[in-house]
């Protein structure tokens, strides 16, 4: 699935999507990661997890796990299934009602039966079975039948267990090894909107309302809808039949064999019918029943590929790169892995917005429609990108997830990081264009390597026993599973030389298909295209290089000393005080692989394999020695002083000699090391000395991360001045590089990150009051007002240029906002969601009083959601005070429409109290702190807590640093030339 929601027991995948939105300065900064939340909100997964795993990361005793009363539970007080039954087929019938029933209700009705074998002698069936309504024939929730000759045991007594989620059967007589069995049920269940299970879903289409019905069962729903034997590891084959009414089109896995008219209990009705499945996990099952249309494609032998949606949108051609794109990316995957599309068709579904996350159910793969659209005239690059990325993401599971499936939860990242990763390895060979490999170092790292250098950060894999109840496996779809998985396996793909790992990925592959594995089977694989491959020379076995990356969590600062030669590393952590209580096994030392350049030639690869080794060909007195080329490694590179100044001085004299990069690592490696207090503050702003000569994204990107640090705590204080002065210098040149290569603004640049840099540079280059940007906005935006049928701004500018245009203007340009806001709510989503954050532009208090009123009235909230639209208003310095007045003022209302314990509320007070940073605002989250506590809401506590200690982290950071910071600035804003002091 892809990483979308704010909730952390479901649905995900929103790091993909947030991580893109490429926003500076102090301008608007939507769906940021929710990651930083997620660490205060949830309790710890993998709790004990060092202590409980040996050399090889295995558990060594699975029965101490639950010791804690003296009677051993009883199995169905345990959440794992017992290893006696084996399901081999199920034959799920489902009857989905579009319309309430007579108690105002959406229901489903189905019947299923599960044909399962017997493995070890039992008197029990455990099966899952959670939130269904169970219709009891012969007084028991089931009937149980022999299959091949086989006699079924009599039914003893049947029960719900609520706690583990099982429908508990007790039988007379045991069922017997090696024979066969039919369970069969009957159920009705509700067709919710919590968007998981089998859910519902509201759209209009024209002046008609209509709702679609469909499925989300990852990770633990698919008990919801039929019972079954809900395990990842227990595949089997689902024959499925859906019932609806005549016209509507029912999708399920496979494809459809026939539609039949039928009458049930007086109901005309079709009934759907599907070939049965391969064989696949119950998470993976889906249904969806809509009144969709569906464009499609032969272009692959044997494989049909369709992409539903409502007509509109079809009409509009809105899907036709989604369907294209899907075309490529297949045969390039297929040829990847030499392993061709397992079915023989291919459904991609769009179901409304802020209904669906992608998921990769097999053969009916769904979406949030917006991630799927794209037209070539009138949505910014960047979406190209998101379809692109996404929709090679959910193919990439068909091999990483669907063929072979992780064995258990605790290794989420078999499926995710896998897929997360080819995705952009696939997309950027069939797009070369959009230099996705690059965007990837660009997204990642910002995405994880804060986090992950924090104590309560999480390893990769958590010891299976650690990860049991749907709320440990909802912990396990976190950032470090996507984000630090996309990194560390691409530090792996570098180190065997990407023919080694596709080889060895293969014969994985090959070996599990339709089975599921552990991160053993994957190294053993690995290994032996290693040990077929003499060029590949590694210091340890790939299990043994791999367990230190994926069990551990964190990863090392890597310290380099020019003057003797010495390497070193140490667990990087950005609080210099912090202690780390988890223990383990390897002690928080890693096997690191070393890539290096020396004056601009290549070296050989080092291994750090010890805590500090000696390396005689890094030792120099004159040479520059760089680490980490192209960050083929997961980790942060120190420097002696000397060779900092060196590298510093390669930038300042040919920055052209250290690839893109690598650049923007040296960079935010540098800020970094000075958060940590490892270097001084104005080292790591000397690494932004060159940027007056810097044209590529990378770079650019990683200075403007680490200053909006700056930009908050000194947007307000004497170094604003100085600091824009500076930047107004370095943005400068880069702005006319751009004037010049679009024809003075008309042209658009050819090159994908050049777009999003142009964006970039309007945004910094106005925030900082450079005149001429100030202008280009303010024509454009006048131009706009002047005719609105025509807007003559680029559309991937179109947020940055609205947002410095109302930050420029008063009342006017925000009522021609406000105005065009509602105007073209429904036209496209982007052209919606670009005015929803730049409104909160204006520097103007009693605009933002305004929008936030308009936020709590519900004639014209429709639009608004309050905790994005308020974080929006935040991130603007003149309307932080407003921001945080309302959250506090409007506790109340604004904690019961999202409910009390939403994530959302505890994103909101980090992201509106982010600039904090004087003793006055601590006491005012103190008595903020005060009220959320007696009022219980435990998770909007941890999130005050978190931003007082956030704040007296600041009041400490500015005392450090003001005095130098200011001085720095002072100096290097008003010094001529390019090179300054070098
Ligand atoms: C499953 O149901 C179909 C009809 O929907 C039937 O033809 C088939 O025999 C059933 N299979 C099993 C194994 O019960
Ligand atoms: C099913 O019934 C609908 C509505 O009466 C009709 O339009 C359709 O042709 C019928 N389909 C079949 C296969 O008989
Ligand atoms: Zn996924």
């Amino acid at each position: 699935m892809l990483f979308l929601s704010e909730s952390p027991t479901h649905g995900l995948e929103r790091g993909i999507f947030a991580s893109q939105v490429l926003v500076k300065g102090n301008m608007a900064r939507p769906a940021i990661s929710m990651m930083l939340m997620l660490s205060i909100i949830l309790p710890q997964a993998c709790a004990a997890l060092a202590a409980m795993t040996t050399a090889l990361g295995v558990i060594e005793d699975k029965s101490a796990v639950s010791p804690q009363t003296e009677t051993a539970p009883q199995p169905w007080e345990r959440y794992r299934l017992p290893d006696t039954l084996s399901p081999v087929h199920y034959n799920i019938t489902l009857w989905p009602r579009l319309t309430k029933n007579e108690h105002g209700l959406y229901v489903f009705t189905g019947h299923s039966t599960v044909d399962f074998e017997c493995v070890k002698e039992t008197d029990l069936i455990l099966i899952h079975s959670s939130k269904l309504n169970l219709i009891k024939s012969s007084g028991h929730h089931a009937t149980l039948t022999g299959l091949g000759g086989a006699v079924a045991p009599t039914i003893k007594t049947t029960w719900l267990q609520e706690t583990t989620e099982y429908l508990v059967i007790q039988l007379n007589s045991k069922l017997e090894p090696g024979k066969s069995y039919q369970l069969y049920s009957s159920f009705q269940g509700e067709l919710t909107e919590d968007l998981n299970g089998f859910y519902r879903s509201h759209y209009s289409e024209g002046t008609e309302s209509k709702v679609v019905a469909a499925s989300h069962l990852q990770p633990t729903d698919a008990r919801e809808v039929f019972p079954c034997f809900d395990e990842p590891a227990l595949k089997a084959v689902f024959h499925v039949a859906i019932i609806h009414d005549h016209g509507a089109s029912a999708l399920s896995n496979s494809m459809e064999t026939d539609v039949v008219n039928i009458t049930i209990d007086g109901h005309d009705v079709s009934q759907t019918t599907f070939k049965p499945t391969k064989l696949m996990s119950t998470y993976l099952v889906a249904f969806v029943v809509c009144d969709y249309s569906h464009i499609k494609t032969h272009e692959i032998p044997d494989v049909l590929i369709r992409l539903w949606a409502k007509r509109e949108l079809l009409v509009g051609r809105y899907g036709d790169y989604a369907l294209n794109i899907t075309v490529p990316l297949l045969t390039r995957l297929e040829a990847m892995f030499d392993i061709t599309f397992p079915l023989d068709k291919y459904d991609q579904v769009a179901l409304p917005d802020y209904s669906a996350y992608p998921m990769e159910n097999w053969g009916l793969v769904t979406y949030r429609e917006v991630v799927l659209w794209y037209d070539p005239k009138l949505s910014p690059h960047k979406d190209r990108e998101w379809v692109t990325i996404t929709v090679a993401h959910e193919l990439a599971h068909t091999w990483f997830g669907n063929l072979v499936t992780l064995k258990w939860w605790n290794d989420l990242w078999l499926n995710e990081a896998f897929a997360s990763y080819m995705s952009y390895v696939v997309s950027n060979q069939v797009k070369p264009d959009m230099n996705l490999m690059d965007m990837m170092l660009l997204i990642y790292p910002k995405e994880i390597m804060g986090q992950d250098a924090q104590t309560d950060s999480l390893p990769l894999s958590c010891p299976e026993e650690e990860v049991k109840t749907p709320e440990d496996i909802g912990l396990m779809f976190t950032q470090i599973t996507y984000s630090k998985g996309v990194l560390v396996l691409h530090m792996l793909s570098n180190f065997l030389t990407e023919t080694v790992f596709l080889q060895g990925l293969r014969t994985y592959l090959k070996q599990f298909s339709f089975s599921s594995v552990t991160p053993a089977n994957l190294w053993h694989h690995l290994q032996n295209a290693v040990d077929g491959s003499p060029e590949v020379k590694l210091p340890a076995s790939v299990g043994d290089i791999m367990n230190r990356w994926i069990l551990q969590m964190g990863y090392p600062v890597v310290t380099i000393d020019t003057t003797t030669g010495t390497i070193s590393q140490r667990h990087f952590l950005l609080d210099p005080n912090a202690v780390v209580q988890r223990p383990s096994f390897y002690k928080y030392e890693w096997i690191v692989p070393i890539t290096w350049m020396k004056s601009g030639i290549e070296q050989n690869k080092v291994w750090l394999i010890h805590k500090s080794d000696v390396c005689e060909a890094m030792k120099t007195d004159r040479e520059w020695v760089l680490a980490n080329l192209n960050m083929s490694g997961y980790f942060r590179v120190n420097y002696d002083l000397e060779n900092w100044h060196r590298l510093i001085t390669q930038l300042g004299a040919n920055h052209e000699e250290i690839p893109a990069v690598s650049r923007a690592r040296i960079i935010d490696d540098a800020f970094n090391l000075a958060r940590a207090k490892v270097i001084s503050t104005t080292l790591a702003l000397r690494t932004t000395k060159y940027l007056r000569r810097e044209r590529e994204l990378l770079p650019w990107e990683a200075a403007l991360d680490n200053l909006e640090y700056f930009f908050h705590m000194f947007q307000r204080s004497a170094v604003y001045s100085p600091m824009q002065v500076y930047l107004k210098k370095q943005v400068q040149p880069l702005f006319r590089h751009f004037k010049n290569i679009t024809s003075n603004w008309t042209d658009i640049p050819s090159k994908h990150t050049d777009k999003y840099t142009q964006a970039n540079v309007i945004s910094l280059a106005c925030e900082v009051g450079l005149e001429e940007c100030r202008q280009l906005v303010t024509a454009w935006y006048g131009e706009w007002m002047s005719n609105p049928d025509i807007n003559p701004i680029p559309p991937h500018l179109k947020q940055k240029v609205y947002c410095a245009a109302l930050s420029e203007g008063g009342r006017r340009e925000w009522d021609f906002g406000w105005q065009e806001f509602n105007l073209r709510a429904d036209a496209t989503e982007h052209a919606h969601s670009d005015m929803r954050s730049s409104l909160a532009c204006t520097r103007v208090p009693r605009l933002l009083h305004r929008y936030v009123r308009y936020m709590m009235d519900p004639n014209k909230n429709q639009m608004l959601d309050i905790a994005e639209t308020t974080s929006y208003v935040a991130s603007n310095v003149v309307g932080e005070p407003v921001a945080w007045n309302f959250v506090v003022t409007k506790w109340d209302d604004i904690s019961y429409s999202y409910g009390p314990e939403s994530n959302e509320l505890a994103d909101l007070i980090l992201k509106v109290t982010k600039r904090f940073s004087s003793k006055e605002k601590v006491d005012e989250l103190q008595s903020f702190r005060k009220v959320l506590s007696q009022a219980g809401l435990d998770s909007a506590v941890r999130a005050v807590e978190k931003a007082i200690q956030r704040t007296e982290d600041n009041i400490r950071w500015v005392a450090e640093n003001l005095e130098q910071v200011q001085e720095w600035f002072s100096r290097e804003g008003t010094l001529r030339g390019e090179n300054g002091l070098e």
